[in-house]
This record gives C-alpha cells, structure tokens and sequence, in this order.
C-alpha cells in the first residue's frame, strides 16, 4: 500500500516574477458578475462532512461539488465561458466591465458576421464547456478527443451542437494536432493549457474557474488551511492557488497538488532544482481522464512552483477510495457523486491519514487542527466507468 501515493514537498523558493498579476480582486468580481449574469446560474454547494473528519482524524472537511456547475456535470465551463465571452468582447469593442451575458448575446446578434468557429481538444469536460458556450453564443464549436475517450463523453459534446471527435492519439498530440487544423481553416484555439506564444485564452480560461474561489469565500464558515486541488495540466490548480492568493492573502491555505501517477508532470516538475517543468508522454493510461495530460501549462506552472505547498502523485486505486468514500459517507455526512477525476483529492486525504502514510501527513501538516477544503471538479462524467467502480469495486484498495 506504501506506494499509492507520493509526494514531493515544495522547498519554498522567492517567486520569480509576478505570477499573480491576472487575478487581482477587481478581476476576480468581473468574472462572478459574468457568470451570475448566465441563464441558470447558481453557486455549486459546499457540503461540509463532520463524520469523515472524524473518523480520518482532522478537524473538518468541506467539499465544493462542481457535478452541480450548469447542468455540465463538471467545473470546466467556468473558464470556456469567461474566455469566449472575453474574446468576443474584444472582437466587439465591448470595454465595459463587468462584462454582462445578455449584453453580450444581444451584441453578437447584431454583428452575425462576426460568428467564429472554436475549436478545442478535451478529455471531456473542457469540450463540453466550449460547445455548451459556443451554442449559447451562437458560435460554431470543434472538438478532438483523445484515444480512449467514452462514447458517453462524445456524446455529451455532440448533444451540445458541436463537431466532435475522436482521434488515435494522446491529449497532448491532440492538442497539438487542434493547433495544426485551427491555424489551417481559420478558427479561433480555445484550448485550456498554454504554451510559448500561445497565452491570452489560457488565462482568460483560467480567470474564469476564480468564480469557484469567490463562491467558497461567500460560502465558508471557517477558514481552510489546506486545500487539495487535482491537476492535469494544472490551468485549474494555478487558478485555484491564484485565486485563493487574492482572495485571502497571508491567510491563505496551503495548496496540495494531486495528479495520477500516470500522468504527474507537475510533481516531477517540482523535483528539478531548476524550476523547469517535465513531461510525461506515452498512453496516459489512468482512470483520471481529466488528469491526464503528461505536458504543464506554462502560465499556471509558474504559479504552481512559487506558491504551492506540496504536490502528490496518486494511483488510480486513491481516485477509486475517493469516489466510494464520497458516494458511501459515514453516518450522517451528506452523499456525493464525485467521478475519478473530481475524487481524487478525496482519496489522498483518506489514504494520508491512515498509518502507512503518517510521515507524508506529518510533513503536510495534516492532524486534528487540519481544516480541509476539497473540489470535487466533476460527477459521474462517465456513469458506466463510474459504476463499474463504486458498485463493481474496480480499483480496490484495503484500508
Ligand atoms: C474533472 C476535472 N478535474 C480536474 C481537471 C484538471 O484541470 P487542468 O487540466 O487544468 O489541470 C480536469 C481537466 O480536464 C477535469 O476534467
């Protein structure tokens, strides 16, 4: 069991540069603005589970459930909205902040010459977020998804009016490949990981998952000090620490970063001396879809290596405690539909506070003082993968 999960603490290193600078408070408001102004919106719950923190041993544990974001089932539309709406703002000359939904929707009917085609690769929930927004805006959305994929995935982007696809290769290719066919026929990249050259859209996409900071601050009774935030690429972890910068300064929690083993370029970043980042390449073959990504955005590892406290590496079997300990809780605790990629934070937090990991929760911090905040970034995206491990016991692990 030793070795399920590993992690590297952080040596706290002077941040280089200012790596924070697009998420100050101001901005922070301007993007919740934006998506209160959504049809439909409403805060996703924050659950708070007694029962679990007493039986692991910390002093409380809340859940921020993101299966409840839109009708999406995940988080990921936070960001897709808030960059298409910002690019289109920009394309319209609209310069008022907060920029407001039905403004904007009432400015693209006017200038229908300015229609623009999106184009993404995603595992699932970033695909979904674009064709979601692109069908609200009246945009037109294309969407590779990588080998692998579920046809349930699929279907859910198609069910969005997108063109959505499957191709032979790793998210990283694809992405790649996205890149190649947007520059070819003209569309605009909508892509949730940056590279050299390629960063206005990331962080637009990254500003827009602040809104679930600003929620949970709204929504807190008592202060966290840690948060555990999963990654693939880690647009949302950066966010995430960035937000939580902004928004509660030196008060802030500790940030733990959580990957899959199979795809943890972030927590073998964080073990070079140098700063620089490592990918991971090959199949990526997890259960973690959303993680599973071997190449880091290079706007949100800055923040990530100046900031986060620590960074874990995680098998499968952790995600699979992570969704069973949410959809069985302990007496009392409310249930939680929380899938692979949104559970796995969980489970580090359920394996770490068992004795074959006391010295990794004695590094971290993580006692009867410890107040942990979780995201559960989606639901069951994938009902038959989801099934097959909560009902069908896939990926057991023995306590
Ligand atoms: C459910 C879920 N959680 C977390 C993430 C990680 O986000 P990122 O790739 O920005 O690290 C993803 C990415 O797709 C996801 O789908």
């Amino acid at each position: 069991m030793a070795d399920l999960i590993r992690a590297v603490i952080n040596p706290s290193r002077p941040a280089s540069g200012d790596t924070l600078s697009a998420f100050t408070t101001s901005e922070l408001k301007n993007v919740i603005a934006f998506h209160q102004s959504i049809p439909g919106y409403h805060p996703t719950p924050l659950t708070a589970l007694p029962a679990l923190a007493s039986a692991l041993g910390v002093k409380t544990i809340q859940v921020k459930d993101e299966s409840r974001r839109f009708g999406l089932n995940a988080f990921k539309a936070l960001g897709a909205s808030w960059a298409m709406a910002s690019y289109l703002a920009q394309q319209l000359e609209l310069t008022e902040q907060p920029l407001i939904f039905p403004q904007l929707q009432t400015a693209l009917r006017q200038h229908p010459a300015l229609t623009q085609t999106f184009a993404t690769t995603t595992d699932g929930n970033h695909g979904r977020g674009v064709a979601w927004m692109a069908r609200l805006l009246g945009q037109k959305a294309v969407i590779n998804m990588p080998a692998g994929t579920t046809a349930e995935r699929l279907q859910a982007i198609r069910a969005e009016g997108a063109t959505a696809q499957i191709v032979p290769m790793n998210y990283d290719d694809a992405v790649r490949l996205t890149a190649k066919q947007a520059a070819e026929a003209g569309w605009i990249i909508m892509q949730d990981t940056a590279w050299p050259g390629y960063e206005a859209i990331p962080m637009w996409i990254m500003q827009g998952y602040s809104t679930l900071i600003t929620e949970i601050a709204e929504q807190l009774t008592v202060l966290p000090t840690h948060l555990f935030v999963q990654a693939g690429v880690g647009a949302f972890a950066g966010a995430i620490q960035a937000a939580a910068i902004a928004r509660w300064g030196e008060q802030a929690p500790r940030v733990i970063i959580v990957e899959s083993s199979q795809a943890d370029c972030l927590y073998r970043s964080a073990q070079r001396d140098d700063g620089q980042t490592v990918a991971v390449s090959g199949a990526l073959d997890t259960i973690m879809a959303g993680l599973a990504c071997g190449e880091a955005n290079t706007i949100a590892w800055p923040i990530l290596r100046d900031h986060s406290n620590a960074f874990l590496s995680c098998a499968d079997e952790v995600a699979a405690l992570g969704m069973r300990m949410l959809a069985a809780p302990c007496p009392g605790d409310m249930p939680i539909t929380s899938g692979e990629s949104g559970a796995v934070g969980a489970g580090a937090l359920g394996l770490l506070m068992q004795p074959g990991y006391a010295s990794i929760a004695q590094m971290l911090s993580l006692d009867h003082n410890a107040r942990v905040l979780l995201i559960s970034t989606e639901g069951d995206t994938d009902k038959t993968g989801y099934r097959n491990i909560v009902w069908g016991g896939q990926h057991a692990l023995s306590l």
